[in-house]
């Protein structure tokens, strides 16, 4: 009796009427055990804003974790590291139509819905929220966040409307799941950034969390288009990791010479197969403005095209006597 009274109060509506949308699983934390196929799966717009409503209006919190889905362990230490922070955690799974180009991957942006339950569920999250591109983006979507300043940097000069997609899902995202936190990969370095900004500007009452790029055991960045490159194309791939190694190391000894590291890393990189580079940058990490003279922690930052997979990867610099990330 006091579980259905739980079950209800979670998931029923709050003014008693039927939404008319299945919500798939239910998950009641303090009752129930959790087991297989117990996640709760939301995708009407309405039906997450109105469980949000309730989560907050009971006195509960809520903690975001964005996702295009092809869940890996990167997306899942996300899940670990917000876990603790509420005691509601929302995954999101949307392949944002928005932040890809019209010569972008789209339409073979890797997918598996099923897949991504079971280890988000596996993981801690308590419910996915699946929404429609054509409920989130309907006939005559006209208003989007657009960040004047960082946007115009690394990324944002190949991938012209990129973080204009990424600001204006991120911010219906907020408003549609209410978070109290939202966690981001430091992998997504400029993301991150212009997301922290947003929040800044847009005075969003949410607290950003970065959260540590996860490699592979070789030093790859995990990632869901890594599922695309061939074991030639992974070899390749893994120039970006020795070359931010590299660097690491030799700023930690004392070498300030951003040019110099850049130039080297250029010939590491052209020396692999199939590689094209989109830009290898030292910069500053908030402002990612260029940095000649590395006397402070930078960020180095690549985004190289393997075959036709492009790879971006990332880690700060710091000087002798500099602090970790
Ligand atoms: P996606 O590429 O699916 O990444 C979702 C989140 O996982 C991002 O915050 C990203 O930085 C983080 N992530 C990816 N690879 C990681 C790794 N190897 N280690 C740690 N974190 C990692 O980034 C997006 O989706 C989208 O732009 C999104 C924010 C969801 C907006 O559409």
């Amino acid at each position: 009796m006091h579980l259905r009274r739980g079950l209800r109060g979670i998931v029923g509506n709050t003014d008693g009427r039927s939404t008319g949308r299945p919500v798939m699983h239910i998950y009641c934390k303090r009752n129930a055990p959790r087991s297989k196929g117990r996640i709760e799966t939301l995708s009407s717009i309405t039906d997450m804003q109105r469980r949000a409503r309730q989560i907050r209006g009971s006195g509960g919190s809520i903690v975001l974790v964005p996702t295009m889905g092809y869940l890996h362990e990167g997306h899942l230490s996300l899940i670990k590291q917000g876990k603790p922070l509420a005691d509601h955690l929302v995954v999101s799974i949307f392949v944002n139509p928005a932040q890809f180009g019209p010569n972008e991957d789209l339409s073979t942006y890797p997918r598996d819905p099923e897949r991504d339950a079971r280890l988000a569920e596996e993981t801690g999250a308590d419910i996915i929220f699946a929404p429609d591109a054509a409920e989130l983006y309907p006939d005559g979507f006209e208003t989007y966040v657009i960040q004047t300043n960082l946007p115009e940097h690394l990324c944002g000069l190949s991938r012209p409307n990129h973080f204009r997609g990424v600001t204006t899902i991120v911010a219906k995202l907020f408003n549609i799941v209410k978070p109290d936190f939202a966690i981001f990969g430091e992998k997504d370095f400029q993301q991150l950034a212009v997301i922290r900004k947003m929040r800044r500007d847009l005075n969003f009452d949410i607290e950003i969390i970065g959260a540590p790029t996860v490699r592979e055991k070789d030093g790859l960045a995990m990632s869901s288009r890594n599922t695309f490159l061939s074991e030639e194309h992974r070899k390749s791939g893994l120039a970006l990791y020795r070359c931010l190694e590299e660097a690491r190391r030799r700023v930690a000894e004392g070498e300030t010479n951003a040019r110099d590291i850049i130039a080297d890393s250029s010939d590491v990189i052209k020396a692999e197969k199939d590689t094209a580079i989109d830009y290898i940058k030292i910069c500053d990490p908030e402002t990612l403005i260029d940095i000649d003279a590395i006397d402070r922690p930078a960020v180095m930052a690549l985004a190289v095209k393997v075959g036709n997979t492009r790879l971006i990867d990332n880690r700060m610099l710091l000087p002798p006597g500099g602090k970790a990330r």
